[in-house]
């Protein structure tokens, strides 16, 4: 893996179109990227206190403890599962999360496994961090779901020493349920693959409950952000639960990459733990767009449109009007002011017939989008 793997992101390209667009004077309706907004008055309060009051400086460098407590916590109320606060350590984002992690389990050059479609910075992180990827495609057949036999005839062919899974995914919005993520934690504990299982999207499952790897195994490494159920996206903070044994060394890299998370994003994001009932309340409006989204988008033909389990995004066969998503998607966004992610962004080699639609926005606009997509689609 060299450098010359990095891509641009294109959800982040062609936001930043959007914006140009928008600059102009055009209106632009964004169904590009994964960020919800809005924030619950008491963590405001929080953060504003925060600010006229604290000391705002370096925290520890694997986060305030308060925080790690709440956060250890958390892993008891919604898992029933017992976690030293000890192992929790406040990340800026789970991006950072990524890079510790990888840095704390892997050596230079160490292959590690990811689903194709898949979230694009996987990729990039890993090719930065001198790291190489194995892709394991996911097919729509299977719900866009792994499975332990994928893992395995994907290790047979090149080993590999760490897979990384998002359930909810991202872009296909596939979930596992508890037996699933169970048997492939499992199948990675049989091949010695450490596992990293990436649960962003917690708290955004419209179809069961979320299941974390610790219910199955204290040895996964978690990552975890405050961007998408939270909608923090701006604040940079997530947080990671790691096996006893990389915890001394992930702190001893963050203490010098990173120093610490920002101190008063980690009073936000503790107030913003006890404001479930507003989040719940977010959640239930994506799920109004899910289903708006999802017949809108059936009806205007695209294939594969039936609704995602989880996350806000649907993930969707663009055939019936083009082999190239990446043109497409521009000139959506240019003749419609509609911007939507082409499918490239998540995978290299079958994305050309998709694009991802988030609807992690409000209902307006998605309506909206349907109707100038139906114009531009005429
Ligand atoms: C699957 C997945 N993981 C991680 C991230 C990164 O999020 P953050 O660094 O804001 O926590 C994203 C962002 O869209 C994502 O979709």
């Amino acid at each position: 893996m060299t450098l010359e793997m990095i891509r641009p992101f294109y959800a982040m390209e062609i936001l930043g179109r959007a914006q140009a667009r928008e600059a102009e004077g055009h209106a632009v309706c964004h169904l590009e990227i994964g960020e919800p907004g809005g924030m619950p008055a008491p963590a405001v309060r929080a953060a504003v206190k925060d600010c006229i009051e604290g000391p705002m400086g370096y925290t520890s460098a694997k986060g305030m403890r308060p925080l790690r407590e709440r956060l250890a916590r958390y892993y008891d109320e919604r898992h029933g599962v017992a976690v030293d606060p000890e192992r929790v350590v406040v990340t800026m984002g789970s991006s950072s999360g990524f890079i510790l992690s990888f840095l704390g389990a892997f050596a230079p050059g160490a292959r590690i496994a990811v689903t194709r479609p898949g979230y694009p910075a996987y990729r990039n992180i890993l090719a930065s961090l001198n790291m190489q990827v194995a892709e394991i495609p996911v097919r729509p057949e299977a719900g866009w779901k792994l499975t332990p036999a994928d893992i395995e005839a994907a290790h047979a062919r090149a080993p590999f020493e760490g897979l990384l899974l998002a359930s909810p995914a991202n872009p296909t919005g596939a979930v596992l349920d508890a037996d699933e993520l169970a048997a492939i934690i499992a199948c990675c504990e049989r091949l010695g693959v450490r596992f990293i299982s990436d649960e962003i999207y917690h708290g955004l499952n419209y179809t069961g409950r979320d299941v974390s790897a610790l219910e199955t195994s204290a040895s996964p490494i978690i990552v975890n952000s405050f961007s998408k159920y939270y909608c923090m996206t701006g604040w940079r903070i997530g947080w990671l639960v790691l096996p006893e044994d990389l915890v001394r060394q992930v702190e001893m890299m963050a203490q010098s990459l990173f120093i610490s998370a920002s101190s008063v994003s980690q009073v936000a994001a503790l107030a913003a733990l006890e404001e479930r009932a507003y989040y719940d309340g977010r959640r239930d409006g994506y799920a109004e767009n899910r289903l708006l989204l999802a017949r809108g988008l059936e009806r205007l033909g695209f294939l594969g449109a039936g609704p995602s389990n989880g996350a806000f995004y649907a993930y969707v066969d663009a055939s019936p009007f083009t082999n190239d998503t990446m043109d497409f998607c521009i000139r959506m966004l240019e003749e419609a002011g509609v911007a939507a992610t082409p499918g490239a962004d998540f995978d290299r080699t079958d994305g050309h017939n998709y694009v991802r639609f988030s609807y992690a926005g409000t209902c307006e606009t998605i309506n909206e989008a349907l109707g100038r997509m139906e114009r531009f689609l005429a």
